[in-house]
């Protein structure tokens, strides 16, 4: 399908050529998007070929983001695409967890089982990919660490120089040392991620750096395909629901544009309704969603889900598009509530990271509340890896987690490790008590 960039505000209207540099519209400084020019489409044989693909040998067709590429912007170029194959995650069928959020059955589509661990993966193949097309030799993006993760490995497996900035001791350690090991040069800046977002935009400018935010519309080309594979996998078949965790949004817009995409070509005949969920302490969309009126942003957010922590979120303004289409929702959720709902998705054998968790207890909460019903079909995405946060599970299951004020999280299904003699009696008795 032929693809241009187009503001994303619709009485502005301008376009540019797929092939422009740019991240916001040179007219009026919205944000843009990737828009199609369908021409004849052919619904049943694309879906025939996407699952042909499955069992290619290709590169482009192994990898989940590709093996979708008559739905992106880059028509003939995919051979160029640098793909480290990512995407296909699985849907796991858990149900304790539906249990503990009072459904009769929940499904995980694990994006932490990406190659480097996170759903960015999805969207990094394409940015890199953009970066290559348009001739740029270094890329830059500032990150609560699972970004500048990917961004590091996709750069360097093609061969660019990459620059990540972090909010100095406010990511975990996990997504640090993949960084460092990935080759990215790395900067810790003593601000939270809007501060440094902000900064590094001009330096982007300034240094002619491709920006690789969620603020670039080919990530969130890339991120499209998390929903298309889900429907593929459900043999084109939409559940009531989608949740997923919100902190700067572009998850939330490439869920929404994905799924207008699939029913405007007649791929799937509903749209399921989105729940995004948020940090109390990093809510702003939640608070815009419920109070109206000017978007706000908050100036301090905070939260142990370091990935979710921002109070600025950019793609805020197609995200409430994407809410308003699907008939979505936005909740919050406590620091307690996401560290015990990690804990019991990982008794289902499967596991993620803490911002992971905020669907698991967001769920909980819409049930309760009365928005999902029990027998609801639900996919909540799980976004990120169990290990990308080891020091936070470790807090949790000894009862050493504080929340950001310094409270107590309570371990309520906590599993400390026992400290034994080395002696076969002494430990005979503590397996058997
Ligand atoms: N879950 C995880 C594990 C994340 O890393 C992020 C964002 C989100 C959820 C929220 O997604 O921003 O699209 O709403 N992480 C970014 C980063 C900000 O820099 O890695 P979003």
């Amino acid at each position: 399908m032929l693809a241009e960039l187009a503001c994303f505000k619709q009485k502005c209207g301008a376009r540019f050529p797929i092939d422009e540099p740019i991240y916001n519209c040179r007219t009026c400084g919205a944000l843009l998007e990737v828009s199609f020019r369908n021409g004849h489409i052919h619904a049943e044989q694309w879906k025939k070929t996407w699952r042909e693909r499955r069992i290619s040998n290709e590169v482009y067709d192994q990898s989940g983001v590709w093996r979708y590429r008559e739905l992106l912007p880059f028509d003939g170029y995919h051979r160029q695409a640098v793909s480290l194959r990512e995407g296909n995650t699985p849907l796991l069928n858990a149900p304790r967890a539906a249990e503990y959020a009072n459904l009769q059955h929940l499904t995980f589509k694990h994006q932490g089982f990406n190659p480097t661990g996170s759903f960015k993966d999805n969207g990094m193949t394409c940015g890199v990919t953009q970066a290559l097309r348009l001739g740029k030799k270094r890329v830059a993006c500032v990150s609560t660490g699972n970004t500048s993760a990917s961004m590091a490995a996709y750069a360097s497996a093609a061969g660019l120089d990459s620059i990540v900035f972090i909010p100095h001791g406010n990511i975990s350690y996990g997504k640090l040392a993949q960084a460092l090991e990935y080759g990215a040069r790395t900067l810790q800046v003593e601000a939270n991620f809007d501060q440094i977002l902000a900064l590094v935009r001009v330096l982007a400018e300034r240094l002619g750096i491709y920006l690789l935010n969620s603020i670039n519309p080919f990530r969130i080309e890339g991120q499209k395909t998390i929903i298309f594979e889900m429907m593929d996998q459900r043999d084109w078949n939409p559940p009531d629901w989608i949740v997923l965790p919100g902190g700067n949004l572009g998850n939330t817009s490439a869920f929404g544009k994905a799924l207008r995409e699939l029913r405007d070509l007649g791929l799937i005949s509903v749209i399921p309704r989105l729940a995004v969920i948020q940090a109390e302490g990093a809510s702003p969309f939640y608070d815009f969603m419920r109070n109206g009126g000017a978007f706000r942003s908050q100036p301090d957010p905070h939260t142990l889900a370091t990935a979710i922590k921002i109070g600025d979120p950019v793609s805020w303004p197609k995200a409430f598009q994407e809410i308003e289409v699907s008939k979505g929702v936005v909740e919050k959720v406590s620091e307690q509530e996401i560290a015990d709902a990690k804990a019991i998705i990982g008794r289902c054998g499967i596991g993620c990271e803490p911002a992971s968790a905020a669907t698991l207890a967001g769920i909980k909460k819409l049930t309760l509340a009365g928005v999902i019903s029990e027998s609801d079909d639900v996919i909540a995405v799980l976004t990120g890896n169990v290990l990308k946060d080891p020091d936070y599970i470790y807090r949790y299951h000894t009862g050493q987690l504080k929340d950001p004020e310094g409270g107590n999280i309570e371990s309520r299904f906590g599993n400390k490790p026992i400290v034994a003699p080395n002696d076969a009696d002494a430990i005979a008795r503590i397996l058997e008590s």
